[in-house]
């Protein structure tokens, strides 16, 4: 049996492709190499010493899609990561969004059904929820109203997995909905490494620290929070990669579709994080304050009680460990990945 995973090579993807290998489990990696590049590949063999079947391909050729699952009958699930997620570009490139995710996704199912694959673990994010009512988040919150294109596919998709499995009790699905993933493999040899400038909170701290942006631009201190900037739920991402060996596990047991928050249940503020970084590295991060940047909320943080229970599984890296592994992997790295 083996697990596929797409956008494989990815931040996450490629965090979730060591978990799976350590665990034992024979991987195929698919990605179209559109925000990673092809050394993640020989970082994954060099850090668990095991080798796996890749293939350069995008969700939107089914041909290639058809190909993979032909050449790899022992193929049993996917862990779905590919997709684009820049939550500001999507606003200015919805057709780009909209068709590479939902319709992306279609195709992947459409593919697996075809060749009996009716397993997986879907990458949702936080987003789905909008603005949330309160926090911390339960699954069982209001869905819908995310403020961008990019929250939108995350909403159409779930929806999606949903008519699916309504429609073919054999699926089973896993709906994983990730907090604010942030930290790196302790190794140091694979992390974050977005396209340009970049928009979220950890990777922009890890440039500020490297010397490569003169500081961090704080987005509002007068929201509703302890210190006044944004609170949210920032969670290790090899706590998030093994989240996934235990959903998959899990609904191959329970079968069905469910829906888990991913995160560590305590919200930390920007300044909160600045402060973590300082004493975790000893690097100081210069910032400035300006003002809210459109679209955030005050708080966003889960209540992960439902993946203790059902998943078995609980977040073991702290905020310091975060920190300390951002700036490792920003140090070993200060080009991420390099051309
Ligand atoms: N922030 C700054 N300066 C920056 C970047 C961010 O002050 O340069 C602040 C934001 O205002 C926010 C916090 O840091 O208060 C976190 O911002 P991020 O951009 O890192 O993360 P978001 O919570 O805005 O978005 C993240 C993911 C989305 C996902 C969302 C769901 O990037 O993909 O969580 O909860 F949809």
């Amino acid at each position: 049996m083996s697990v596929l995973i797409t956008g494989g090579a990815g931040f996450i993807g490629s965090h979730a492709a060591v978990e799976f290998l350590n665990a034992g489990y024979e991987i195929v990696i698919m990605d179209n190499f559109s925000n990673s590049k092809p050394v993640v590949l020989d970082r994954i063999k060099q850090i668990t010493g095991k080798d796996f079947k890749f293939y350069r391909a995008d969700l939107l050729d089914l041909a290639s899609l058809d190909k993979i699952f032909d050449e790899n009958p022992e193929i049993d699930s996917v862990i779905h990561f590919a997709g684009l997620k820049a939550v500001g570009e999507s606003v200015s490139k919805p057709l780009e969004y909209y068709h590479n995710n939902v319709t992306g996704t279609l195709m992947l199912c459409d593919s697996m059904r075809r060749h009996g694959v009716k397993t997986i673990v879907f990458s949702s994010s936080a987003t789905v929820y909008g603005a949330p009512d309160e926090v911390p988040i339960k699954e069982s919150a209001r869905v819908g109203n995310a403020t961008n294109p990019y929250g939108e596919t995350k909403v159409m998709i779930e929806r999606i997995l949903k008519d699916i499995y309504v429609s073919d009790k054999e699926w089973n699905v896993s709906v994983l909905r990730y907090f604010n993933p942030i930290g790196a493999h302790k190794s140091g040899l694979i992390g974050e490494d977005p396209n340009g400038i970049p928009n979220n909170l950890m990777p922009y701290i890890t440039k500020v620290a490297g010397g490569k942006l003169p500081y961090l631009h704080v987005f509002g201190n007068d929201y509703n929070t302890h210190d006044g900037t944004g609170v949210r739920d920032y969670i290790h991402v090899v706590d998030l990669a093994r989240a996934h060996l235990k959903a998959l596990e899990s609904i191959k047991e329970r079968r069905g579709i469910d829906y888990f928050n991913i995160g560590t249940g305590t919200g930390y503020s920007v300044l909160d994080i600045v402060k973590a970084y300082k004493e975790a590295t000893g690097v100081e991060i210069k910032y400035e304050i300006e003002g809210r940047r459109p679209g955030d909320i005050d708080a966003c943080f889960a209540d992960p009680t439902k993946a203790r229970e059902i998943l078995g599984w609980t977040a073991e890296y702290d905020i310091t460990d975060m920190c300390r592994d951002s700036n490792n992997w920003q140090r070993n790295n200060p080009n991420g990945y390099g051309e």
